[in-house]
């Protein structure tokens, strides 16, 4: 393959370099583009072909179903790797050894406290708000109690603050959803295992001591491993895209996770379950949501279907749709939600409308489903999706400063009114 690519604009020629990573992925490197054509640039809305950077982070084809963090599997770090050495891999390269993972631990549960004011800020809010919202705020308003985090100019002014937020966001995740069921807040214990103590936080009752379950434990950790990292979604370009101003790591990470909000990125699993409800209060007629989700003159789409990326399966459903089963039926829960779930799933497999665009179920399509067995309501799906991914945007915010990255700042392509002189106002 040829190591150049030429573009020819009015009959002159331009080449530019073809760059190949390490899965031979190729990119045209147009660095010069504007320059060298006194002007030209490329527009490509929703950055179908764009690539933002070069990372060492994960590696995902779209069309072979294939997702690895730093090179290894997420179907084997699922089954062999808890949560924590998962963070650790993505943040570091590396899986950890005993003694890394221990200290790492160690120095996450040493921050895991919040300054008590915190309280008063999630005091503030009405119990009715959308705990993203809140978690936004929070994470926000953490760089406050914490300015040191702010002004990174070392590795371990960097380790720390990584440290600190993976120490502090779990507390502000379950802090949240207490705050939503009227509970008084809970630190946990920090003998505990990072996603037992997070569970113990979250449900802990104040009058009766807190009993782990292992299907639980295991469940959890599985489905914050499968939402780890994803390479450039609209929420991690985010964080890097904040990053790169050199705001500090937690409000680039608030900027994650407002983006990540949205129905049609994290808020998915929401959606997801709020439209399943609905098909089961309308009677459980799978076909006529399918109809709804063809017909072009309706905005309805089936929520939990399709992906930018992913265009054979998403990976990560597919070991999703496995846990659903085991968790449900170790629980022995009884959800009929499932079953629309599934109905639904078969229908579209089939449909030529879903085949031909390629679209599957993605990984929202069935964790709601478990966080729904675990006692998790519904509006907190989305802030377990922002724990989860909390690694991933930690290890990009990081690569892409120790890459010295520039300000992202894209161009455009000016489609508005030409000069024209101002108006008076009696003559508008
Ligand atoms: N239901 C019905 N039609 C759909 C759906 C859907 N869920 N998704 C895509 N399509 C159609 C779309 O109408 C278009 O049809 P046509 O070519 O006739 O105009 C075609 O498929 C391509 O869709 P697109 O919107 O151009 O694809 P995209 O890559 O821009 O969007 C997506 C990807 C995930 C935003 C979209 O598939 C979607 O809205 N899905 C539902 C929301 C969802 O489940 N999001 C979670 C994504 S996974 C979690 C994460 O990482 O964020």
């Amino acid at each position: 393959m040829s190591d150049k690519a030429t573009l020819e604009i009015n009959g002159k020629k331009y080449e530019f370099p073809l760059i190949t990573g390490t899965e031979n992925e190729v990119a045209i490197d147009i660095k010069t583009l504007r320059a060298a054509t006194e002007g030209v640039i490329t527009i490509d809305p929703g950055y179908k072909n764009t690539g933002s950077c070069e990372s060492a982070i994960t590696f995902l084809d779209g069309e072979k179903g294939i997702l690895r963090y730093r090179g290894y599997s997420i179907e084997e770090l699922a089954e062999k790797a808890d949560f924590l050495e998962v963070a650790y891999l993505l943040i570091f390269g590396e899986l950890p050894n005993e003694e890394q993972l221990e200290k790492f631990h160690s120095d996450i549960k040493k921050n895991s406290v919040v300054d008590d004011d915190i309280k008063k800020i999630l005091d503030a809010f009405p119990k009715s708000a959308h705990p993203m919202g809140v978690l936004a705020s929070l994470t926000s308003a953490l760089t406050s109690f914490n300015p040191s985090s702010v002004n990174v100019d070392s590795e371990e002014d960097m380790y720390n603050a990584i440290v600190k937020i993976l120490g502090k966001f779990p507390i502000l995740v379950a802090w949240t959803m207490r705050k939503k069921k009227g509970l008084p807040f809970d630190y946990g214990n920090s003998s505990l295992g990072y996603v037992e103590n997070l569970l113990q936080m979250m449900f802990k009752q104040p009058n009766e001591d807190y009993k782990q379950n292992p299907i639980l434990v295991n469940a959890l950790d599985k489905l914050l491993i499968l939402h780890a990292d994803h390479e450039q979604n609209c929420s991690t370009s985010t964080v890097r895209i904040t990053g790169s101003s050199h705001a500090g790591l937690f409000v680039s990470l608030s900027a994650g996770i407002s983006a990540l909000w949205g129905p049609l990125h994290g808020g998915a699993n929401q959606a997801v379950l709020e439209m399943l409800e609905g098909i089961k209060e309308d009677g459980g007629d799978t076909s006529k949501y399918m109809a709804k989700a063809k017909d072009k003159q309706d905005p309805f789409r089936l929520m939990g279907f399709g992906h930018r990326v992913y265009k054979n399966f998403d990976p990560r459903a597919k070991i999703i749709k496995v846990a659903a089963d085991e968790v449900l039926g170790d629980l022995g829960v009884e959800d009929p939600i499932l079953d629309i779930a599934k109905g639904l799933a078969k229908e579209a497999l089939e449909d030529p409308y879903f085949v031909d665009r390629k679209l599957y179920p993605n990984v929202d399509f069935y964790s709601g489903i478990i966080y729904r067995a675990m006692g998790i309501p519904t509006e907190m799906f989305t802030v377990m999706f922002a724990l989860g991914r909390l690694p991933g945007w930690i290890s990009q915010w990081k690569e892409m400063r120790m890459r010295k990255e520039p300000i992202g700042r894209p161009r455009q392509l000016y489609i508005g009114e030409t000069y024209r002189p101002f108006k008076e106002m009696s003559k508008r």
